[in-house]
């Protein structure tokens, strides 16, 4: 017994002295949207212990910035020191730094203990107020960005820093260039204030340019997009990766946290750096409801009934799903064996694309509906699911236009847009009655595959009475 307690307390122990350090050296936001809170939350959101210098104290919303108190220098200094004396810092970035003293006293500390370091030249907030005293630049150019293993400016910055204009993606490298000649290892100038489908980063490392482009999403919340993503890079050198993949890697997660925004406060709503946790951590949950799914049906004697000739399939969605390896379904689908349903695979990510497209159709417009199945097409199926009060809509593959069934995956998309335009509402169920060479379909959507499980075994059962009752 105790021997086993000693394992777990090892296997602990190795654990925790596996986890990387990481340090924020900048401000704090009280609106919890950017500064040292956006990069707690990253740092543990990216398996990194987040340790903490606080330079000022922002008293701030999501509207403006209404009072700043910087800390003493002396007690900047200390916090640096006693982290790096006894926890160690795989890797820090700053944020605000709000005066010239600050950043000279954060660069003594950086040649002293060594530390690759990212520096997000913060200069002005995302509601327009100052961070970064003008006089301040020259000294952030002089003294902290030539310690930089990467300097991330925003466009605005990047323009200070280079001394020129950035109004496309040529002046945008161009700038990344001029920057990298200050002394960092590394330049990322930020696409976020550049109009345009895209939000497109450029890398300027070893000679090279690298990009990394996600499209623009349409949102307010995007209060702390430079702390998540300086925060996100300085995770990804602590737990040892490349500079390349570390930028690569913060651009998917900050994609992510500014497309689940926090939409609190009238103006710039807070990022998400959760959302890729959450994500995460409902993968098993998810799993499991499918796997539970597939037992009901292959537990019922009528079922069987309802599987199309392509087969049966079932699939949900985790939170913040948006792609179809976010959805768990049947790989080669429920299939009809004899008088039975029996799967032909255990549930997998991106097991169904075919219902995962109905998914992620659906959910740009109501995020209950993350579960779906589909049955065989059958008018009396359809008559009992509106009768249980159901909304029911349909499209008309015939009406599929060719630019759309010559795009791959465009089909079901498109079709998911007809129904609800033809019911002027988002229905629970969609048919379609097939075209040369496809079989008509029902497909039922809903908030929990066990839930569309029952009330296909229910409908199936129902249908057997009723035919037995003729
Ligand atoms: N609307 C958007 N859609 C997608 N990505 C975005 C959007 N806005 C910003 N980004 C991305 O967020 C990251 C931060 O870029 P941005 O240019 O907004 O930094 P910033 O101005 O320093 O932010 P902050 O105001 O929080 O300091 C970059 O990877 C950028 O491409
Ligand atoms: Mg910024």
């Amino acid at each position: 017994m105790i021997k086993s307690l000693t394992e777990v307390g090892d296997m602990w122990i190795n654990v925790k002295e596996k986890i990387p350090v990481a340090m924020t050296i900048a401000g704090s936001d009280s609106g919890g949207g950017a500064g040292i809170e956006a990069d707690l939350k990253t740092f543990a959101a990216l398996g990194v212990h987040g340790t903490v210098v606080l330079t000022s104290i922002t008293a701030q919303n999501t509207t403006a910035v209404i009072g700043v108190q910087d800390v003493a220098l002396e007690i900047i200094e200390k916090q640096i020191d006693a982290v790096a004396e006894d926890i160690g810092v795989d890797a820090a970035k700053t944020g605000m730094l709000h005066t010239s003293e600050i950043i000279e006293v954060v660069a003594k500390k950086v040649k002293e203990h060594k530390f690759p370091l990212v520096v997000d030249p913060v200069m002005i907030a995302k509601s327009g107020a100052p961070l970064l005293k003008p006089e301040a630049v020259k000294t952030l150019i002089e003294v902290l960005i030539p310690l930089a293993e990467v300097v991330t400016p925003n466009v605005h910055e990047a323009e200070a820093l280079a001394g020129m204009r950035i109004k496309d993606l040529e002046s945008q490298k161009k700038a990344a260039k001029k920057i990298a000649e200050l002394g960092p290892r590394a330049v990322v100038v930020k696409g976020g204030h550049i109009e345009g489908e895209y939000s497109i980063d450029i890398l300027f490392y070893d000679d090279n340019y690298y990009f990394f482009k996600a499209l623009r999403i349409s949102t307010k919340t995007t209060h702390g997009t430079g702390c998540g993503f300086s925060a996100a890079i300085a995770a990804e050198l602590a737990k040892g990766s490349d500079v390349v993949t570390a930028v690569e890697n913060a651009k998917k997660f900050i994609t992510l946290a500014i497309k689940y925004g926090i939409p609190v406060g009238r103006g710039h709503g807070p990022i998400n750096p959760l959302a890729i946790l959450y994500k995460e951590s409902e993968k098993y949950n998810v799993w499991r409801e499918v796997q539970d799914a597939v037992k009901i049906i292959e537990e019922s004697r009528y079922v069987f009934k309802l599987i199309p000739e392509v087969g049966m399939n079932i699939a949900a969605a985790v939170p913040y799903a948006d792609s179809v390896e976010d959805i768990v379904g049947i790989p080669g689908r429920i299939r009809r064996a004899g008088k039975r349903a029996l799967a032909a695979h255990p549930p997998e990510y991106g097991g169904s694309s075919h219902l995962a497209r109905y998914i992620l159709s659906i959910l740009n417009h109501d995020h209950s509906k993350r579960a779906a199945i589909n049955i065989k097409f059958d008018e009396k199926a359809l008559k009992r699911l509106k009768a249980k009060g159901f909304k029911v809509s349909y499209y008309d593959r015939r009406l599929e236009p060719p630019e759309v069934k010559e795009k791959e995956g465009a089909t079901i998309p498109w079709g998911v847009q007809q129904a609800i335009e033809n019911l002027g509402n988002i229905p629970d169920v969609i048919y379609h009655r097939g075209d040369w060479g496809k079989e008509p379909m029902i497909v039922i959507l809903g908030k929990d595959a066990r839930l569309l499980a029952k009330l296909v075994v229910e409908l199936a059962e129902e249908l057997a009475n009723e035919e037995a009752t003729i």
